[in-house]
C-alpha cells in the first residue's frame, strides 16, 4: 500500500486498500495516466493503449510520421493547453507578452514524503492518524516555464486519494490563466452512469442518475457558492452499479465557490471527468514568480457499490476534512427562534421559548435573525453586527444569563459576508460591496454581497465578530448567507485582474472562518447559506454541520436527506422538527414522523413549543430523550439508504450500524388500501450475531389487518443477522399520513 515508483518504467502507483491508481512517464516525458479502479496486481498496462492513428486526431510532432501517438487519443493525468488533445482541458494559460494560449507539460521531477501535503489559504483535507503519504509531480512547459506541480494525498486504508494543483510562473513573462482545473480523471473503458446532486433553494441535492451521453455534461455553478442548484459532489459508477455492488467512483471538490465539473465521452469511448473552479469570467495574472494553487478534490473509488462509497466519504469527512473540536464531540438538541417569531421578537418572548424548551430537555437555545441593527424585516441591518436595544435591552448578555440560569447554553445567527443598502456599514464603506461600475446591482433579498477578497474587510469582520464573541457567552453561530453573487466587479482590484474576484471572495470568506473558529474552538458553528446553499467538503473544514435546507417539511426533507446522504454524513446534517401545518409546504406531518425524520441529523426544534398541547410536550420529551439515548448509533453508526424513491416510492428507510446496535427508520409517504406487507432486507450487520429486535415506536395509525395477527410479531424476536438480512423483517402494517416506525436491534453477546 502507499505510493510507488518504478524508475525502469517510470510508472508511479498509488495503492489503497482496495484501489490502484497508475501513472506513467512516457518515452516523450508526458505524464499519461494509466488506470484507476479496483485493486489491480503486476502487468504491463501499456499494451492497453496501443499505437493507432484515428483521423484528425494529431500526433506528437516526433511522431509525426509513423502517427498514431496522439495527446488527442491517450489518457492524461492533467492536460496541457492548444497542445493536440481536443477533449476537455485542464488548464488555459496565455503569454502576457506574445497572448499565445499554449502549455505542454514535460516531467521534470517528484518526491514521495510521509503525510500529507497542506494547500495555503485553502481548506484541505489534513492527515488524522498519520495514515498518509504525499506525491508531488513537477511538469514544466519548456516555453512559458509554467510549473505545473501535481499532488496527491494517499490514505491508504480509507481509499481516498486526494488531488491537488499548483501552477507557477518560473519563466521571465507575465502569464495570465484563464482556466485551471483541480484534476483531470479519464476512465479509458466502461460505460458509465453519471449521479449528481441537483436542486433549488429550498429542494436541495436531489440525487439524478443518467447514462452519460457522447458529450459533454456539466454540472456547475456560477453563482460564487457551491450553490443549491448543482452540488459539486460527482460519483460515475458502472451502469450496472447499485447500492451493494458494483464499481463507483466519487468527485468531492473542497470548494464552496463556483465550480465546474465537465465529463466527456470520446470519440474511442474514454470518459474524461475534469473538475475545479469555474471557468467563467475567471482569469489569474501570474507574474513571474508567483503561483496559484487550485483547490483540491477528495477521489473515492470502491467496487461495492453505492452505499459503500459513501460510506467511505461519511468517515473520510468527518476524520479528515472538519477540524473542529465538534466532529465526534456530543452535540447539543437545540431551539431555534426563526419559524417560532421571525424578527417579531425581544428578550421576553426569546426567554418564554427558551423556558418552556429547557423544561422539555432542550440543551441550547439559538437566537436567528433580528437581534441587530435595524432589522426588523430582511430589508436592513446586514452589516451592522450591534445589538438592537429595542428588541433586547441591556444587550445579548443580560438574555444569555437567563438561557444559561435555564441550564441552555446560547447561539446565535450571523451573515457576515453580506451588507444591505440600509445600514451604517454600507454607509460608511460602499465600495465594500460587489457591484458594477455604472449600473445598478441585482438585488438578492434586497441585500449585496461584501468583497471578501480585500483584506480590510475581512480584518473588520474578524476584529466585530472576536468582540461579539468575547463579550457574550455564546457557544454556537450560526452563519448564514442568503444571496448568490451577480455584479462581480472589485472596486480593490486592478481591471486586469477583476477575473480574480470571485476567487478571492473564497480567499477571504476561508481566512475569516480559519480566524474565528482557530480563536474560539470551544464554540460550535454551523453553516448555513439560505438553508443548503453551500453544503460541501469545504464549508465542512470549518463548521462541522450545516443547516441542511429552509424546507423543514419532513416528506421533503426526507429526499433532501437521502440526496445529501450520498456524499456527507448524518453527524453534518442540520435539521429541526417544526410546526406543522409547515411554513412551505402547508402539509401536516405527524410530529413523532417529524422527529425521526429531524433525528437523521443534528436534531433540534424551530417552532413555538408554546403551542403545544400537554400531550406533544409529552412527545417532544420522549423524542428528545431517544435521541440521546440512541446518539451513538445514529450519529456514529454506518449509514444505510434501505430504499430507493424511484423504486419504492411508498416509503423511505435507513439504517445505522454500530458493532453493537442498529436503529432502522421508517416512513410511510404513501399508505395503500389492502397494502402489502412493509417487507424490509436490514444491512450491515453480522451474518452469524444474533440480534434482539425492539419496536421503539410506531409513530402513527397501526392498523391490525382483518385477515389475521398483525405481521409486527416478531417484535422481541432473537433473529440472526443473515437472517434480517438476507430473508428480511416485516414491519407493523401502517396507515395514516405519513406514519414512522423505528426499530432497534441491540446484539447479543
Ligand atoms: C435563511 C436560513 O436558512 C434560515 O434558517 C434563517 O436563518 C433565515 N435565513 C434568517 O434570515
Amino acid at each position: 500500500m502507499g505510493i510507488q515508483f518504478d524508475a525502469a518504467t517510470s510508472t508511479f502507483t498509488l495503492q489503497t486498500a482496495r484501489t490502484t491508481y497508475r501513472m506513467r512517464v512516457d518515452e516523450r516525458g508526458r505524464l499519461l495516466h494509466m488506470y484507476y479502479g479496483r485493486r489491480i496486481g503486476r502487468g504491463d498496462l501499456r499494451e492497453l493503449y496501443p499505437p493507432a492513428d484515428h483521423g484528425f486526431s494529431p500526433d506528437y510532432y516526433p511522431c509525426r510520421r509513423r502517427r498514431g501517438v496522439s495527446p488527442d487519443v491517450l489518457p492524461q493525468e492533467y492536460t496541457g493547453c492548444n497542445v493536440g488533445d481536443f477533449r476537455l482541458s485542464c488548464l488555459v494559460v496565455r503569454d502576457g507578452m506574445t497572448g499565445a494560449a499554449g502549455a505542454d507539460f514535460l516531467y521534470d521531477s517528484h518526491e514521495i514524503t510521509p503525510g500529507k501535503y497542506t494547500l495555503e489559504g485553502l481548506p484541505c483535507a489534513h492527515d488524522e492518524d498519520s495514515e498518509a503519504e504525499t506525491l508531488c509531480i513537477r511538469m514544466k512547459d519548456p516555453v512559458t516555464g509554467l510549473v505545473l506541480v501535481l499532488l496527491y494525498g494517499v490514505f491508504a486504508r480509507q481509499d481516498v486519494i486526494t488531488r491537488a494543483v499548483r501552477l507557477e510562473n518560473a519563466g521571465t513573462a507575465p502569464l495570465r490563466l484563464e482556466k485551471a482545473a483541480s484534476a483531470c480523471l479519464d476512465l479509458p473503458f466502461g460505460d458509465w452512469d453519471l449521479v449528481h446532486f441537483h436542486g433549488r433553494h429550498a429542494m436541495e441535492r436531489k440525487m439524478e442518475r443518467t447514462p452519460l451521453p457522447h458529450a459533454i455534461t456539466t454540472v456547475s455553478s456560477t453563482r460564487g457558492a457551491s450553490s443549491h442548484h448543482h452540488n459539486p459532489f460527482v460519483i460515475l459508477c458502472d451502469h450496472t452499479a447499485t447500492e451493494d455492488h458494483g464499481l463507483c467512483y466519487g468527485v468531492m471538490p473542497v470548494y464552496s465557490g463556483s465550480h465546474r465539473t465537465d465529463i466527456e465521452v470520446d470519440q474511442n469511448g474514454l470518459t474524461r471527468l475534469v473538475t475545479g473552479l469555474h471557468d467563467e469570467r475567471f482569469s489569474w495574472q501570474l507574474e513571474p514568480g508567483e503561483s496559484f494553487t487550485a483547490p483540491e478534490v477528495l477521489l473515492c473509488c470502491t467496487p461495492d457499490g453505492l452505499g459503500d462509497l459513501s460510506r467511505h466519504y461519511h468517515t473520510f469527512l468527518r476524520r479528515n476534512i472538519c477540524r473542529s473540536p465538534f466532529r465526534y464531540a456530543r452535540r447539543p438538541v437545540l431551539i431555534n427562534n426563526w419559524e417560532a417569531t421571525y424578527f417579531d421578537f425581544n428578550t421576553e418572548s426569546i426567554c418564554r421559548i427558551a423556558e418552556k424548551a429547557a423544561s422539555l430537555g432542550v440543551e441550547m437555545m439559538v437566537l436567528d435573525d433580528g437581534w441587530f441593527g435595524k432589522r426588523d424585516d430582511d430589508n436592513t441591518g446586514l452589516g451592522d453586527w450591534f445589538v438592537n436595544e429595542k428588541k433586547l435591552p441591556g444587550g445579548l448578555q443580560p438574555l444569555i444569563e437567563r438561557v444559561n440560569a435555564l441550564g441552555m447554553k446560547f447561539g446565535l445567527w450571523v451573515e457576515p459576508e453580506m451588507v444591505s443598502e440600509d445600514s451604517d456599514l454600507y454607509r460608511a464603506h460602499p465600495d465594500w460591496a460587489l457591484t458594477l461600475p455604472g449600473r445598478t446591482p441585482a438585488m438578492g433579498r434586497n441585500q449585496l454581497v461584501l468583497d471578501m477578497g480585500r483584506p480590510e474587510v475581512v480584518d473588520y469582520l474578524t476584529q466585530r465578530l472576536s468582540t461579539l464573541l468575547r463579550e457574550n457567552h455564546i457557544e454556537y453561530i450560526k452563519w448564514d448567507m442568503n444571496r448568490n453573487m451577480s455584479d462581480v466587479y472589485s472596486r480593490a482590484l486592478p481591471p486586469e485582474r477583476q477575473g480574480e474576484t470571485t476567487h478571492r471572495y473564497m480567499l477571504g470568506v476561508y481566512k475569516l472562518l480559519d480566524r474565528l473558529t482557530t480563536a474560539f474552538p470551544h464554540v460550535l458553528f454551523e453553516g448555513c447559506a439560505g438553508g443548503g446553499g453551500r453544503f460541501d467538503a469545504g464549508m465542512l473544514c470549518y463548521f462541522p454541520q450545516i443547516w441542511c435546507s429552509d424546507n423543514t417539511d419532513a416528506i421533503e426533507r426526507l429526499s433532501i436527506q437521502h440526496g445529501t446522504s450520498f456524499g456527507y454524513p448524518v453527524s453534518c446534517m442540520g435539521a429541526h422538527v417544526s410546526a406543522c401545518p409547515n411554513h412551505q409546504t402547508g402539509r401536516t406531518v405527524p410530529l413523532w414522523t417529524r422527529a425521526v425524520v429531524a433525528m437523521s441529523g443534528t436534531f433540534g426544534y424551530e417552532l413555538d413549543l408554546g403551542r403545544l398541547t400537554d400531550e406533544e410536550c409529552d412527545q417532544v420529551r420522549d423524542q428528545i430523550k431517544t435521541f440521546q439515548r440512541y446518539y451513538d448509533v445514529i450519529q456514529n453508526g454506518a449509514y444505510y439508504r434501505l430504499s430507493d424513491p424511484d423504486r419504492q416510492p411508498r416509503y423511505v428507510a435507513w439504517q445505522t450500524v454500530t458493532p453493537t446496535e442498529s436503529l432502522v427508520s421508517l416512513v410511510l409517504t404513501h399508505p395503500e388500501a389492502n397494502a402489502r406487507p412493509l417487507h424490509l432486507c436490514l444491512k450491515g450487520l453480522e451474518e452469524d450475531a444474533l440480534y434482539k429486535v425492539d419496536e421503539l415506536n410506531v409513530y402513527g395509525v397501526t392498523a391490525t389487518p382483518e385477515s389475521g395477527d398483525n405481521p409486527a410479531s416478531q417484535v422481541g424476536a432473537v433473529c440472526s443477522g443473515s437472517m434480517l438480512m438476507y430473508a428480511g423483517y416485516i414491519l407493523p402494517h401502517l396507515i395514516g399520513d405519513a406514519p414512522s416506525v423505528q426499530l432497534h436491534l441491540t446484539r447479543l453477546p
